[in-house]
């Protein structure tokens, strides 16, 4: 097992390695008083490894209730939040008592947000089974649902007691989820390690997940480390990510998020060279980077589709939104655009 520590305001470890389900309880134990918790998954994991979870869990002496709702974004909603708030209160869980947040992305950032929204705020520990949320979304403190608006637009930041990564979970996953995680991953390279990006480009990578997790992590941490609340730095985790969400929303949250910001980098690189903002290039790192995992790089939305959406971004700030343009593989920068920016920002990205 090797261990990460988040240096965010409360600092938490991130756990990652094989057979770490089973050792859920005495990791857990080690950090909380109370002796009861909610385990909050969706159908799917629930039935691949919900028991595993629950029985280390009752061993090492915790009162366990289990939850689960239907797996997939098209559940990351009110009412599937509504559902864990009231799950919650039902079976009695005190200010003292937490959340465990068992799945992807989806589960950890909805989970979180109702452990961050209920009594005013419990603790929850993160346990992710995707690549995706191992090697972004369970750290970082960020949790969110969709609104009818727009993806994330409610949510809180609520950092977790404790992230527990069994990289043993992903042998179970569809074979669409490496790609999809590698989205991120691939972000990561790009906005802040070059030699990351160019392992990523000739390493074995499926041989080397819990390395690569590990140095997903290690970016992540450090970011989120200087600038927790997203002011500054934590910006550059959006690259890829305000035309992403768009093409997400455009879809109906049919396109995987990962898929998403794979075409988002590719768009948003191709609008910054043509205007400027990054060296030539950079489209091409992005988008070889993309072939390479089988990830898209062509957008089936118009300009004016993608800008609709895009304008609901939670991202926008009154009248102006950030976006993150590369200057080199491994260093970006935001740029701050008017809505007419962001116009002919997307008009250029086609
Ligand atoms: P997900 O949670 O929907 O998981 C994808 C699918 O895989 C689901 O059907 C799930 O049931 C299934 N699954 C999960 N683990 C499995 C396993 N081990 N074996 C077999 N099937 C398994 O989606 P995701 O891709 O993990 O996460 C995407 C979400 O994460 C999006 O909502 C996105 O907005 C969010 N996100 C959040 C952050 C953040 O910082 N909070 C960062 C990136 C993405
Ligand atoms: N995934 C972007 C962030 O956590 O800030």
């Amino acid at each position: 097992m090797q261990t990460i520590t988040v240096n965010a305001s409360t600092p938490y470890p991130v756990h990652i390695g094989p057979g770490l389900l089973e050792r859920a309880g005495e990791l857990i134990a080690g950090v909380t008083g109370s002796r009861t918790c909610a385990v909050i998954t969706d159908t799917t994991v629930e039935k691949l490894y919900a028991a595993a979870v629950c029985r280390s869990l009752q061993e090492a002496g915790f009162r366990v209730c289990l939850h689960a709702f239907p797996a997939g974004e098209q559940s990351k909603n009110l009412g599937t939040f509504g559902g864990m708030l009231e799950f919650l209160a039902e079976n009695k869980l005190t200010r003292s008592d937490f959340v465990v947040a068992l799945g992807g992305g989806v589960t950890g950032d909805m989970a979180g947000f109702a452990a961050a929204a209920y009594q005013r705020g419990i603790d929850y520990i993160q346990m992710p089974t995707t690549f995706l949320a191992a090697s972004d979304s369970s750290v970082g403190g960020k949790t969110a649902i969709d609104l009818a608006a727009g993806k994330n637009l409610a949510g809180a930041f609520h950092q977790p007691k404790m992230v527990i990564c069994d990289t043993d979970t992903f042998r179970t996953l569809p074979p669409d989820a490496f790609a999809d995680g590698m989205a991120e991953t691939l972000k990561h390279g790009l906005i802040a390690d070059r030699d990351f990006y160019r392992f990523l480009m000739t390493g074995d990578v499926r041989g080397s997940m819990d390395e690569v997790v590990r140095r997903n992590v290690e970016i992540k941490a450090a970011v989120v480390g200087e600038d927790e609340r997203e002011h500054g730095k934590r910006k550059l985790l959006n690259f890829g990510h305000t035309l992403g969400h768009a093409i997400e929303k455009c879809s109906g949250y049919t396109v995987a998020h990962g898929y998403a910001v794979a075409t988002g980098m590719v768009l948003a690189s191709r609008a910054a060279e043509r205007l400027g903002y990054s060296p030539a290039g950079m489209l091409e790192a992005v988008r070889a980077a993309c072939r390479r995992f089988d990830l898209p790089t062509e957008c089936p939305y118009t300009a004016p589709e993608l800008y609709a959406a895009a304008t609901g971004d939670k991202k926008r700030d009154g009248g102006s939104i950030d976006v993150v343009v590369l200057k080199e593989v491994g260093r970006a920068e935001t740029v701050r655009l008017d809505l007419e920016g962001l116009r002919r920002f997307t008009e250029a990205a086609l």
